[in-house]
């Protein structure tokens, strides 16, 4: 009943084939593009093409375009130029059209954005009912609950994972960029990154290419167990939390309980479903965290067009806007503009804890997750 994941490991490099003997130098600068994977080219934010890849290949071309701007902006947004700045302002990637898999769409999703400014959808009022924003040494990363057919996504969709690889090389979207302004000297194209959907849950991390393990953290060959192990969190629904943080382990490395440090290897999915994980990921510890409400963060949202499922509502006390607006904490705290972490409640509830096992399994780790934490999943992840 869960739908699996469309494969994008990319561990098979430069597939792409040779196609003759370019005649001029515009030929010769465009094979090199296309025989370029997209994780090794640099963008400036603020001279980007009209697409990253202008490229004719086996998956066809690039669906939307990365030049985003006040006439692209809205519903029917193609803008494949994504950003993650702040709790408050961070973008997704979801389907182009309604009621789709992600599994079937990942190399035309589009951003969908939690406020309006950046020539992309907009995410709608109420869809985003939990999240954290984790900033680490090394990456910067936004996690929580969606409800996800408010973006195009089916309700059932178990998800999958969106990176800049994928087998050709050419990304998930194609051509698909994400920037953030959070590493200063204005906007920085974060040229590793993933973001996994599915299961009214999500997680995107973009790692800093500054740091010397950028691919490590922002791995990508883990795309059937979900945001517990790419991205282990807290995940508390009606709470909105902005944090400092350890990093995590490398996706996919685990320290037994002898000390030994392990190299999860995913299956093929011709083996069939992952039914059970030899390691539960470590949440990393936080350090400090400032809640904010979602009616104060999230503003300019359009309200939904189309209708939202209960999955998420119906499971959890505290999962509406409303219902996190009423949180005593809210009024406290300081404005949504504000990244500074320094005024932290150093014991939010949505923190995380160091070296807490992740709760549950989201995002395309269900079936893991049940195997894993039992019932728990069911609370959260109702399907
Ligand atoms: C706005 O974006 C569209 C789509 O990328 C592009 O064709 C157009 O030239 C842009 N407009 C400006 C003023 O940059």
């Amino acid at each position: 009943m869960l739908t699996v994941l469309a494969v994008s490991l990319a561990v098979l490099a430069g597939s792409a084939a040779a196609k003759g003997t370019p005649t001029n130098h515009h030929a010769i600068a465009q094979r090199q593009d296309a025989n370029t994977p997209l994780a090794s080219q640099h963008f400036n934010y603020n001279s980007l093409p009209y697409q990253a890849d202008p490229n004719d290949g086996e998956r066809g071309r690039q669906s939307g375009y990365n030049i985003c701007n006040s006439t692209t902006e809205g519903p029917t947004s193609q803008c494949q130029t994504a950003i993650i700045n702040s709790l408050d302002d961070f973008c997704l990637w979801g389907p182009p059209v309604p009621n789709s898999a992600v599994g079937d769409t990942e190399g035309q999703s589009v951003a969908w954005c939690t406020k309006p400014g950046h020539g992309t959808r907009v995410i709608p009022q109420g869809a985003i009912t939990g999240a954290q924003f984790m900033r680490t040494p090394d990456y910067i990363q936004i996690t929580g609950l969606i409800n996800q057919v408010l973006i195009d996504m089916a309700a059932d969709d178990g998800g999958g994972e969106m990176d800049p690889h994928g087998a050709d090389q050419r990304g998930n979207p194609l051509g698909g960029l994400l920037f953030t302004n959070a590493w200063g000297n204005g906007y920085t194209q974060a040229i590793e990154w993933h973001n996994f959907m599915g299961s009214n849950v999500f997680c995107l991390k973009a790692c800093d290419p500054k740091g010397a393990h950028a691919a490590d953290y922002c791995q990508h060959v883990f795309d059937r167990i979900g945001c517990q192990y790419n991205a282990p969190a807290a995940y508390v629904d009606g709470e909105f939390t902005s944090c400092l943080g350890e990093s995590q382990d490398f996706p996919g490395v685990y320290t037994g309980a002898d000390g030994v440090v392990t190299t999860y290897q995913q299956p093929p999915e011709s083996l069939g479903p992952i039914s059970s994980m030899p390691y539960t990921a470590r949440i990393p510890a936080s350090s400090s965290c400032t809640t904010f409400t979602s009616a104060a963060i999230y503003t300019g949202q359009p309200t939904p067009s189309v209708a939202a499922t209960t999955s998420v509502a119906a499971s959890t006390p505290a999962s509406s806007a409303a219902a996190a607006a009423t949180t005593p904490a809210a009024a406290a705290k300081s404005s949504a503009a504000s990244k500074s972490a320094a005024t932290s409640s150093a014991a939010s509830a949505s923190g995380n804890a160091a070296g807490a096992p992740a709760k549950f399994g989201m995002g395309g780790v269900w079936s893991i997750a049940i195997g894993v934490v039992g019932a728990a999943v069911g609370a959260v992840v109702a399907l």
